[in-house]
């Protein structure tokens, strides 16, 4: 959940760990700090708070070094504070270490370190790793790679540790398990973090390191191991990311840039994969285990927050058009839960950032039960998309606001490719609907372009109820998750407290909630529920509560009837959530802007929890 970065080559480090750390921020704002190699030894800084001010406690001091260790940091372990701050350093001061993850047997380690004579500075589990590192390294073994070794091999937990050694300043010593590390090889230089956002401005070659290994990093010099100390040769691929995809582009927070941006992702999501002209979907990932998909006994969707609202608009779409039984599971319920899972399972796994600890250990024990992999991730070489059997990527570009929008309507978009061709191969839908869908999934991004272009409406409605203390949101059917994605938006950027209910859920007991102060959010646009959610609205009116309704244009009905209405441009019922999601998002969004919160780094979130 944290971000690390580090470096060695000839460049002045400094510079290139604080740049790495302002762009992985988005994992964890608690407190920064970095380690430098410098003449005199190990220098280590660090500030609770964001990087700009751990930045600006370091203006005007001598910073010169070739490798060092950086980390921003989302607590786990310890309270957020300077002394819990990341690198900590080894009891004879010459070792540093930032980690990502949780050492789950941290307290026994400790206990026999204090039994040893070791004394702790801060309350983390990362400095009693280092510590118990160092013994070995001071009493069982030759080198610090070895000490390594043997400790990584008696923790229980995750981790993407950082090691820097003042007795060997140029040379950087890395392992992982469980959380994400990838290393950028440049000329004579190299560098390391957590993705691959602080190194694409320097080079495209990047290696990513798989569980149990251990990385050797000089200026000039990789080395990989497992935990047995057998080399392993580094798979090397190109990003195919450009910077430009990582900046604001003009917009005030990346919420907004990518929000505006999903006429784009959505576009680039179907591009080449659906052809309106030809009538045809083709998926690379899907076409060769359409068999196993036709023919699967049930769909199980694992995921997480957005992901798992995708989850549940999918769970709709497929028994509607496959007649495929589908589960949607929380998978941290599920991983504990001992649930059933049978040989003919599918597993389709669902995540943006392909790092979310709870989904990887969910997928891992329905792989021990037989079940197949079938990962819908956004980021390209991440650790979901590498434990699955099979998958698809969703192309929304890298992103970068806390907030999950644009990888949402991207999940959407791949989800319902892969049930309307399963669906046509299986026959349970006919030419005739096959085409509609895939002429109406066609349409999509110019629909949200319009959508898009009445932000200024969305900005007035979210202005006069951004003081509301609660909000409902209410939907039916395919809209009912849409609902659930609305409030958690709200919750995330706002601070406001905001739940989704299936409207007709209202009568069995949160309509005891309504009055003229609570703004009630309807996702209702023109389908087979239309005239129910009507009537649920007018129960809502009846007890004078706000009505805020997203509906399809023209719908006198509901305009009507409604305080505010959020019109989008009429679509398949089935269709809809793609369009329904986007005035959420964007009331969302200017409703935490005008509370002038940080929309980008909402307090207590970080965008993949790394960490069950
Ligand atoms: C959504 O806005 C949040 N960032 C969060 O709920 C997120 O969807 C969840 O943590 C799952 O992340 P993933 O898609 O990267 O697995």
């Amino acid at each position: 959940m944290c971000g690390i970065v580090a470096y060695t080559g000839p460049r002045e480090a400094y510079p290139v760990i604080l740049k790495g750390l302002k762009r992985l921020e988005y994992r964890g704002y608690d407190s920064a700090g970095v380690a430098l190699s410098e003449e005199a030894g190990i220098a280590v800084h660090k500030k609770k708070g964001k990087v700009s001010q751990l930045e600006e406690s370091l203006i005007g001091k001598p910073l010169n070094a070739q490798s060092g260790i950086g980390h921003t940091r989302w607590a786990t372990h310890g309270e957020p504070s300077d002394r819990n701050a990341h690198p900590h350093r080894s009891s004879n001061g010459k070792l540093a270490l930032v980690h990502n993850g949780i050492i789950e047997n941290f307290a026994s380690l400790k206990r026999e370190l204090v039994n040893k004579g070791y004394s702790f500075e801060s309350d983390t589990d990362t400095e009693v790793l280092l510590k118990f590192i160092e013994d070995i390294y001071n009493h069982q073994s030759e080198s610090l790679e070895e000490a390594v070794r043997i400790a990584l091999r008696r923790v229980v937990g995750a981790y993407v540790i950082i090691l820097l050694n003042e007795e060997d300043p140029g040379t950087l010593i890395a392992a992982r398990k469980g959380s994400p590390l990838v290393i950028g090889i440049g000329k004579g230089e190299h560098f390391l973090a957590s993705d691959a956002s602080p190194i694409i401005e320097y080079t495209k070659e990047v290696v990513y390191i798989n569980d149990y290994e251990m990385a050797i990093v000089k200026p000039d010099e990789l080395i990989l191991k497992n935990l047995g100390n057998d080399k392993v040769t580094p798979f090397i691929t190109q990003l195919d990311m450009e910077l430009a995809a990582i900046e604001k582009g003009g917009f005030e927070h990346f919420m907004l840039k990518e929000i505006f941006e999903q006429p784009t992702t959505v576009f680039d999501c179907l591009r080449g994969r659906l052809d309106a002209k030809e009538g045809t979907i083709t998926m690379g990932g899907v076409d060769p285990h359409l068999d196993k998909l036709t023919n699967a006994s049930r769909i199980i969707m694992l995921a997480c927050g957005t992901s798992w609202h995708a989850g549940l608009v999918a769970e709709y779409v497929f028994e509607e058009l496959c007649r495929i039984p589908v589960e949607v599971e929380y998978a941290s319920e599920f991983r504990y839960r001992n649930p059933v899972v049978r040989e003919g399972d599918i597993i389709l796994a669902i995540s943006q950032s392909g790092e979310t600890a709870d989904t990887l250990v969910a997928m891992d024990m329905a792989k021990k039960h037989g079940a197949f992999l079938f990962g819908v991730v956004n980021v390209v070489g991440s650790s979901i998309s590498r434990m699955s059997n099979a998958g698809a990527y969703t192309h929304a570009g890298p992103e970068i606001g806390v907030a999950s929008t644009k990888a949402f309507t991207a999940q959407l978009a791949v989800l319902m490719m892969i049930a309307i061709k399963v669906a046509y191969a299986k026959g349970t839908i006919d030419q005739k609907r096959y085409l509609h869908l895939i002429g109406e999934l066609d349409a999509v991004p110019g629909k949200i372009e319009t959508i898009l272009e009445s932000k200024e409406r969305i900005q007035k409605t979210a202005e006069r109820y951004k003081d509301a203390r609660d909000f409902l949101y209410l939907g039916r059917g395919y809209n009912f998750p849409i609902a659930l994605e609305g409030a958690l938006k709200l919750k995330e950027i706002s601070y406001i407290h905001a739940e989704g209910y299936p409207a007709a859920e209202m009568k069995h007991g949160p309509i005891a909630l309504v009055e003229e102060t609570l703004p009630v959010v309807f996702v209702a646009t023109k389908d087979a529920y239309h005239e129910k959610i009507l009537s649920n609205a007018q129960e809502i009116k009846a007890r004078k509560g706000k009505v805020i309704a997203v509906i399809s244009e023209g719908d006198d009905a509901f305009a009507f009837l409604a305080d505010e209405t959020l019109p989008v441009p009429a679509a398949d019922e089935l269709i809809a959530p793609l369009l329904t999601v986007i005035p959420l998002q964007l009331l969302a969004y200017y409703i935490g802007n005008a509370k002038g919160l940080d929309v980008d780094k909402p307090r207590n979130l970080a965008k993949s929890v790394t960490v069950e």
